[in-house]
Order: structure tokens, then C-alpha cells, then sequence
């Protein structure tokens, strides 16, 4: 259904979700505004606004006409002008099955070019999302310097915003501070991996530091994989002005005459539930309209990166596949290693983009791996990094025209001392990616799960194939966005992890390609606490893959008790990230049990509502956290000690988002200890777990020789009917 809506009396435009509110003003002749972003108005409230005080403010600020305002476009006109002039020509609003999309159009009196804002609401989900397209309208070309997809201005008082940081092994940590007067900038620049310096999203509390549960916050989240900004700007005004977009710097857009350019689409969400509560919007949102296969449960693997690294071989895959078909593991997943012909693939400096596997190693080549999976009852899954290749490859000697490189340049190499990162905005180099997707499974359409890597950043700065260098991170991720396309339209039921260098695709722009992300290289329990906290802000347990690897682990060297990393790992999509073979009977036992339990909580896990309780960040000596079914009749909590000291005393676990009215029947899941809890098999009401909580022992009770400093529980709860 159209609804054009041009009179002036009309101009007012409010946008609802189930618990939230938008207000836009598209007056025709003059600059569209925004009045109100925050909880849902009631009938008549939107009138109020403005008498109870409240300012329009710009909703696309444009350059050059507006004082020192930071704008969200700014471009030069062909002749030189650097100023732009938006004024509104046209509103449009339809609706679609969970909402509506206003789309208000404004052009420049003087220059030609048009400007569309789109607003796209999420009612069941408080998700609104906008996105712009500018297009060039004359006969010569402008280039756009600053392209936004939003802005959006938020009153000044007691505000907080949570950013992501972090680096290789590290991704995901939890950044809080008041917004103070001046700028914060968060930028991106890595060209393939965006999110493991920095993630393109952020939660803004409007209520002072963050709560969990309680309290009014606003999530953002840009839906883009390549380089990007977030810009907090808190000037001399009543608000702070939040922009977010493709980062503009050393990318200047020339528009031709005629070309529209879109921009990735920002995600908004508004809750007055805490953070997560924005969280829970953010992931029921993803799963249901982002996240590829959503609804679909993922299946329980074994990922042979710790357990072997390159040292792939037929005797070696068949024991691990063995190994977890053993736990109860439902897929194996074979990484690097297991490819390169002329130049075999031994460590990491050489043989991507080889993608023939090594017969030496694998004599029965990757046939014989599935036929081997299949025979174990388990399905399999193989690792590739299709985006790269080194210098020491066949493809390289053959190709050196398809890597990334500023003109008349050397290489700049990255890992291994030679891998180059393939220039994606070729096409040629598309159809060889789609290629390596299409060849393995056409030979081996039993694959059941590809891994898909990325371990370099964009070092050289150039493209050999497009002319225009300025274009390289959009060509780059347009390239991938279409190569993606065409394997997605060949193999829809495909499960494809997307991996880079650990986190570094954690993105809502990467993420409709791909089902879930390795959330970081780094498998160390107690880290991945701090990582899985962060990266929960806006990703879902379902997309979140989290492993149990061994002690000492690889990258920290802690050493950490089995239960512990089981009970962490099974706050994610769980796995394994080990050599079985190296573990004991008892171990393997262990692990068969928490598979099992955690089989029997997977729906609540991967489909529930997110609430955490108490953050890691807040240096309490614990954390917690639990999902909830959104029908309430089941939970799954989690509670991990992070510090240990003797005389600790922890607070009773208060729960949160559980039916006060229903009764939950309490049962520990990979228990250790050597007697139940006391309340195991025991009734509680959900208002009595959320207002007075169980006590949580702070040690696991195990015979003495098995004691160490790390306890976790892990507590299940179900409906008493
Ligand atoms: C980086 C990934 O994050 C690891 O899990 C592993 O796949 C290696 N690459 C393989 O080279």
C-alpha cells in the first residue's frame, strides 16, 4: 500500500515500534528534521512535543550553510562549491508486513542533486533503520566527502556511551564513558576485518552509566564490513550529535552524472529495558531478518585449528572426527592446512589461493574426508580464505594482477611474510572466488559447513583493476556483497562461518551472508567472558561460536579447569577446539555430558532472550548472565567466579526476565560436584528467583585433588506446570 502524502499539514511524520517512537518533519521547501527519537508516544503525545519544549533538529545536516555544525554530507559540486543546500521535495511512506518505510526526498535549489532519506521501522523487533541515496541529477560530475547513512541528535544530560574495542585475540571488550563536550571518534580502517579494533556499533545510555536491566538506552548499529565511523559530537548546544557511516577518509566519491549512491543502512534501537534490553531487540531482529538461517539451530564441532594447526593428515582427521562423534558432536570442521599442490601448504607463507587439496596428506583427497564423516555419523565442514593469497602460490605467479596494490608500487605483505589480499573488486577475481565455493561443493555436495577466513587487513592501498583508488573499500565490499550473492543463490542451505583472523567480521553488514562469526583466535575461558560480554551487545549466543580448547590454553597459557571452559563455551554456539586425543577418559566423559546438556538447552540458548546480570566489567569477582525462552517457560543461567580469593562473599543470583507468576523447577546442568546443590530439583517462583535469587556456592564441592580456583555453574530451569 502507497501512500503519498505532499501537503504541507502532512509534513509531520511518526514512526512507531512496539515501544518506540520516531518523530520527522518533511516540510516541503525546507530541511527535513527530527524531533523526538525514545519510548513510544501515545496518540497526541507527538503534538505535545513541541510545546513541552522540545527542538527539531536537523536530520541530515548538510555542509556549508550551517556554521561549524558537524554535517553528515558534504560534498563539491562540479564547479568547486563546497556548500550544499537540502531542501525537501518529497515524503513517501508505505507500509511493508512488520512496519513502514518513509522515504523523504530533498534536493538542492541551486545544484543538482537529490537526497533520499529511507526509515524503515521493525515494529515486533524496535528496530528502525535508515540509509540514504544521493544522486547526482546534473550533466557533470561532484564528489560526495562526507556520506553518512544517519545522524542522530540526542539531548545533553547524565549520557553514557558503550563502544567495542580491542585487537587480535582481544575483540569485543567493553568501552564506557559519559559523553563529554568535543568529539569522540571510533574509526575503522582495516579494509577486510572491522571489528577487531574497533566494532561499528555502540549503546548510548540517556540515563547515566549503563544498567542492564533497567534504564532508557539507545543501540546503533552500522551494517557495513568495511571502513567506517561512529562521530559523537557534543558542541555548545543541547545535543549530542551521533553520525555513523563509511568512513570518508581517503575515500572521496565521485558521482557521476546520473549515479545515485547508496549507503549501508544504519540500525537504530530504542529500549527502556536497559542495555539488554536494546540487546535482545538487536538479536531477535538479527536472527529473524539479518543472520543467515536464523531459526535454524547449529550444530555442536570440533574445529581442528588447536588441535593440529597445519598438520593435516588422513589418519589425524579420521581420529578426530571419531573423537566427537564420540561426545555426541554433530560436525568437524577440517582448517588450514590441507591444500597447495606445487607449493604445499605447511605453515602460513604460502599456497592460498590453491585451492587443490594435498594429496600427500590426504591421499583420498576431500571425498574421502566426507565419506570418512559420513561413516562416523557426523557432518563436514572444511576451512578456506578465498579473499587471499601469497606471493608463494601458483595463483600468484599466474595472477599477480589480482592483488590489491597501489599503482607502481612493491607489495606490502602480511601474514607469513607474503600474503596479498585479492582484489575483489575485479570481477575475474569474483568468479574465482565464487569458484573455490562452487568447485568444492559441486565435487562434494555433502560439505556441510565452510569456514571462511580473512588474515589481513588492506595494507597497499590500491586497486590494479578499478581506476578510481578513492572507490577501493566500496568496490571491495561490493565485490564480496555480489560474490556472496552468487553462492548464496547456488548453495542457500550451506552453513558458512565467517572468520577473520579470529573476530574481525563480527558485523550486521557481513552477517546476512554468513551463520555465525569465530568470535576471536583467543579460546582462553576467563577472556572470553570479558569478549562474549561485549560481542553480546548486539550479536546472539546462536552466531557466537565459542570453543573448549585445552589448558594451558594456546594464546594466554592460563590454566583453567575443564568444567570452567565447558561452562563459558556453552554460553555460545558451542565446540570443541582441541586435540581429543590428548584428553583423558574422564574428560571425554565430562564432555560428552555437557554436549548432551547443552543439546537440551540449545533452543533456549540460541533462540532466547539475552539478560545479562552482573558484567565481568564491574570487577565483582563474578558474572552472570541467562537466556530466557521468549514464552518464559524455560532459562538457562550462567555464573562465573573471575577472581579468587579466600573470604569472598558473592551476593544470591538474582535472576531477571522470568514470568514472576510461573514456577521454575531448578536443575544444575554439567555438574561436577560431589553432592547436588541444595536446590537441585527444587521449586522457585520467578518472582521469588528475581527478587531474592539462590545462593551460588563460591567453589565447586569436588574431592580435593581436583580442586582449582576457577567455579562456574551453569543452571537450568523449566516450567512447573
Ligand atoms: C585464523 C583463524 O582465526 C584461526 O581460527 C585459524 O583458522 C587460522 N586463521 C588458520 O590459519
Amino acid at each position: 500500500m502507497n501512500i503519498l502524502i505532499t501537503c504541507l499539514l502532512a509534513s509531520t511524520v511518526v514512526l512507531n515500534t512496539s515501544n518506540s517512537s520516531m518523530v520527522l518533519n518533511a516540510e516541503t521547501g525546507k530541511e527535513a528534521k527530527i524531533l523526538y527519537y525514545g519510548s513510544a508516544l501515545e496518540a497526541g503525545e507527538a503534538d505535545a512535543l513541541e510545546a513541552a519544549g522540545y527542538r527539531w533538529n536537523s536530520l541530515y545536516p548538510a555542509f556549508g550553510l550551517r556554521g561549524a555544525d558537524e554535517p553528515a554530507i558534504s560534498m563539491i559540486q562540479a564547479d568547486g562549491n563546497l556548500t550544499l543546500d537540502l531542501r525537501v521535495t518529497g515524503l513517501h511512506t508505505e507500509t511493508w508486513e512488520n512496519g513502514r518505510i518513509v522515504t523523504i526526498t530533498s534536493s538542492d535549489p541551486v545544484y543538482p542533486v537529490t537526497v533520499k532519506n529511507f526509515f524503515k521501522s521493525y515494529s515486533s523487533e524496535d528496530i528502525i533503520e535508515t540509509w540514504v541515496e544521493i544522486t547526482n541529477t546534473g550533466k557533470k560530475e561532484s564528489v560526495l566527502t562526507r556520506y553518512y547513512s544517519g545522524h542522530l541528535p540526542v539531548r545533553v544530560g547524565d549520557v553514557w556511551v558503550s563502544t567495542l574495542y580491542g585487537t587480535w585475540a582481544n575483540e569485543g571488550r567493553v568501552c564506557e564513558e559519559p559523553l563529554n563536550r568535543g568529539m569522540k571518534l571510533v574509526k575503522n580502517m582495516d579494509g577486510t576485518r572491522n571489528s577487531h579494533t574497533s566494532h561499528a556499533e555502540a549503546m548510548i545510555s540517556l540515563d547515566g552509566k549503563a544498567r542492564e536491566n533497567s534504564g532508557r538506552v539507545i543501540g546503533l548499529a552500522l551494517e557495513w564490513g568495511g571502513n567506517y565511523e561512529l562521530r559523537f559530537q557534543t558542541n555548545d548546544s543541547d545535543y549530542h550529535h551521533v553520525f555513523a557511516g563509511i568512513c570518508p577518509d581517503n575515500a572521496p566519491y565521485a558521482l557521476a552524472k546520473g549515479e545515485s549512491f547508496r549507503t549501508p543502512a544504519l540500525a537504530y534501537s530504542y529500549s527502556g529495558q536497559g542495555l539488554s534490553g536494546v540487546s535482545r531487540n538487536f538479536h531477535r531482529w538479527g536472527r529473524k531478518y539479518r543472520l543467515s538461517h536464523g531459526d535454524v539451530e547449529r550444530k555442536v564441532l570440533l574445529n581442528s585449528w588447536e588441535g593440529v594447526y597445519f598438520n593435516i593428515n588422513e589418519p589425524g582427521m579420521d581420529q578426530m572426527m571419531g573423537d566427537i562423534a564420540s561426545m555426541g558432536g554433530e560436525l568437524f570442521v577440517m582448517d588450514d592446512g590441507w591444500f597447495g599442490v606445487k607449493y604445499p601448504r605447511k605453515d602460513d607463507c604460502s599456497s592460498l589461493g590453491d585451492w587443490e587439496v594435498d594429496r600427500n596428506k590426504l591421499p583420498g583427497g576431500i571425498g574421502r574426508l566426507v565419506e570418512m564423516a559420513d561413516a562416523h555419523g557426523i557432518r563436514f565442514g572444511i576451512w578456506i580464505e578465498p579473499e587471499m593469497t601469497n606471493s608463494v602460490s601458483e595463483l600468484y605467479e599466474k595472477h599477480p594482477d589480482w592483488v590489491l596494490k597501489a599503482p607502481g608500487r612493491d607489495n606490502v605483505y602480511g601474514r607469513g611474510g607474503t600474503q596479498l589480499v585479492l582484489d575483489l573488486a575485479n570481477p575475474r577475481v569474483q568468479d574465482f572466488v565464487f569458484g573455490i565455493v562452487d568447485g568444492l561443493l559441486t565435487q562434494n555436495p555433502r560439505i556441510d559447513y565452510i569456514k571462511w577466513d580473512a588474515n589481513m587487513n588492506v595494507s597497499s592501498y590500491g586497486s590494479q583493476y578499478t581506476g578510481d583508488q578513492a572507490k577501493l573499500d566500496i568496490a571491495y565490499w561490493n565485490g564480496l556483497q555480489k560474490t556472496c550473492d552468487r553462492i548464496r543463490a547456488k548453495y542457500p542451505d550451506i552453513t558458512i562461518q565467517a572468520c577473520a583472523s579470529g573476530g574481525g567480521r563480527a558485523n550486521w553488514g557481513v552477517l546476512p551472508w554468513f551463520d555465525e562469526f569465530w568470535t576471536s583466535d583467543n579460546t582462553d575461558a576467563l577472556q572470553r567472558i570479558y569478549m562474549q560480554w561485549g560481542t553480546s551487545y548486539f550479536f546472539p549466543a546462536i552466531a557466537m561460536a565459542s570453543h573448549i580448547s585445552a589448558t594451558p590454553n594456546h594464546t594466554v597459557f592460563r590454566i583453567t579447569s575443564l568444567k570452567y571452559r565447558c561452562d563459558v563455551a556453552c554460553s555460545g554456539r558451542l565446540g570443541m577446539e582441541i586435540q581429543p586425543k590428548n584428553m583423558t577418559d574422564a574428560e571425554k566423559d565430562f564432555c560428552r555430558r555437557v554436549i548432551a546438556d547443552y543439546k537440551s538447552v540449545r533452543p533456549v540458548v540460541q533462540f532466547g532472550d539475552i539478560y545479562r546480570l552482573t558484567s565481568p566489567y564491574d570487577n565483582r569477582g563474578y558474572a552472570s548472565m541467562m537466556y530466557v525462552t521468549p514464552v518464559k517457560d524455560k532459562a538457562v543461567f550462567y555464573w562465573w567466579k573471575i577472581a579468587n580469593f579466600y573470604d569472598q562473599h558473592f551476593p544470591r543470583a538474582v535472576m531477571a526476565g522470568l514470568d514472576p507468576d510461573k514456577t521454575y523447577r531448578v536443575h544444575e546442568l554439567n555438574r561436577i560436584d560431589l553432592t547436588p546443590l541444595p536446590y537441585e530439583g527444587k521449586c522457585f517462583t520467578g518472582r521469588f528467583l528475581m527478587e531474592n535469587g539462590l545462593e551460588i556456592p563460591a567453589s565447586n564441592n569436588v574431592d580435593y585433588n581436583m580442586k582449582t580456583d576457577w567455579s562456574s555453574r551453569v543452571l537450568y530451569l523449566t516450567e512447573e506446570l
